[in-house]
């Protein structure tokens, strides 16, 4: 070949490279997209049906206004409905087997903190806040989904944008680990 154009400057070296540049933006984004998808649940349990017929998010998850863990619905209050609701599905029948197994519903935890951060329920509902200003719109989800960037960037600053005349001790180590 006389006079080879520069390796970079053949149009199918470029298109490879912009192809390589977008295999990884394409990856990027996807493991982004995958990691918001909510665990695989034993239930596919819909939110989005519940909290419209009216239920409070409170009647299932009550120990959030008391204490620091909101707790799940044991199987005998949804069976509590279920039993006398003619309705049958696929899902229907997997809590029927729970029930009848006398099998509690092993739920995948999906808004969960490490071990080391201590988070309390009943100061932060006592401060005015719903559910939804940390958990999303529940009633347009079925399984609750995880929720990005929950981090000690996040309860900080909030602390400091809700409270600045508390925020000395609203950011004191020894109140989220200890
Ligand atoms: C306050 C009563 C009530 C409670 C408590 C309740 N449900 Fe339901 N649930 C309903 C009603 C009403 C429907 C709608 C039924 C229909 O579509 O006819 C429903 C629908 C569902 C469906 C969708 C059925 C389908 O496939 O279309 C699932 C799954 C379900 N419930 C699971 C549960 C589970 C699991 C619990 C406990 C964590 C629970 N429910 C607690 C009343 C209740
Ligand atoms: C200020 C933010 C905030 C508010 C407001 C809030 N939560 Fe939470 N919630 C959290 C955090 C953080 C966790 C993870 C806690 C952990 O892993 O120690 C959590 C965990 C949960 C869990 C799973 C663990 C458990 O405690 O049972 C449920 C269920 C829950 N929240 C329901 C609710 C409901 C219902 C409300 C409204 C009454 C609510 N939350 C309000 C931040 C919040
Ligand atoms: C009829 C009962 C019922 C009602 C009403 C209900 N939930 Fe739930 N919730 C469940 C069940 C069952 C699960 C476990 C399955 C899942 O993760 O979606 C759950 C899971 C959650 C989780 C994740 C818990 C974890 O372990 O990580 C959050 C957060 C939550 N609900 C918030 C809410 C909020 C906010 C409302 C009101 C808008 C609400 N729920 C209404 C039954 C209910
Ligand atoms: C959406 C806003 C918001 C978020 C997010 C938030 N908090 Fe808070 N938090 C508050 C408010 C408001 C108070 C009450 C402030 C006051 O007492 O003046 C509070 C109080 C507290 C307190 C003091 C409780 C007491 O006994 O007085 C602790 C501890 C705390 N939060 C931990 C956390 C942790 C851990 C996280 C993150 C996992 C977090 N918060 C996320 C708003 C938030
Ligand atoms: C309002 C609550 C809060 C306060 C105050 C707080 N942290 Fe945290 N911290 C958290 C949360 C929530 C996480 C978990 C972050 C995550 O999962 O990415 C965390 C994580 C950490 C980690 C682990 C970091 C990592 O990447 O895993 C260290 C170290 C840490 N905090 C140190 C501190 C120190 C030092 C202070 C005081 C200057 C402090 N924290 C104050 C809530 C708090």
């Amino acid at each position: 070949m006389k006079n080879p154009k520069a390796l970079w400057q053949r149009p199918v070296f470029r298109i490879g490279i912009a192809v390589v540049f977008l295999i990884i933006l394409g990856g990027a984004a996807g493991g982004i997209y995958f990691t918001q998808l909510p665990p695989e649940q034993p239930i596919q349990f819909p939110h989005n049906v519940h909290v419209g017929l009216g239920a409070q998010c409170l009647y299932c998850h009550p120990g959030a206004v008391s204490g620091p863990v909101a707790g799940l619905p044991s199987q005998s209050k949804c069976w509590g409905c279920h039993q006398q609701i003619k309705k049958q599905s696929p899902e229907l029948e997997k809590l029927a087997g729970f029930v009848s197994r006398r099998e509690p519903i092993p739920w995948v935890p999906v808004a969960i903190q490490p071990d080391f951060v201590h988070f309390n329920h009943a100061p932060h509902i006592a401060a005015g806040l719903n559910c939804e200003s940390c958990h999303g719109n529940l009633a347009a989800m079925t399984v609750a989904e995880p929720q990005k960037g929950q981090n000690m960037g996040w309860c900080l600053n909030c602390h400091q944008k809700m409270a600045p005349e508390n925020f000395t001790r609203l950011s004191d180590c020894s109140i989220c680990h200890y």
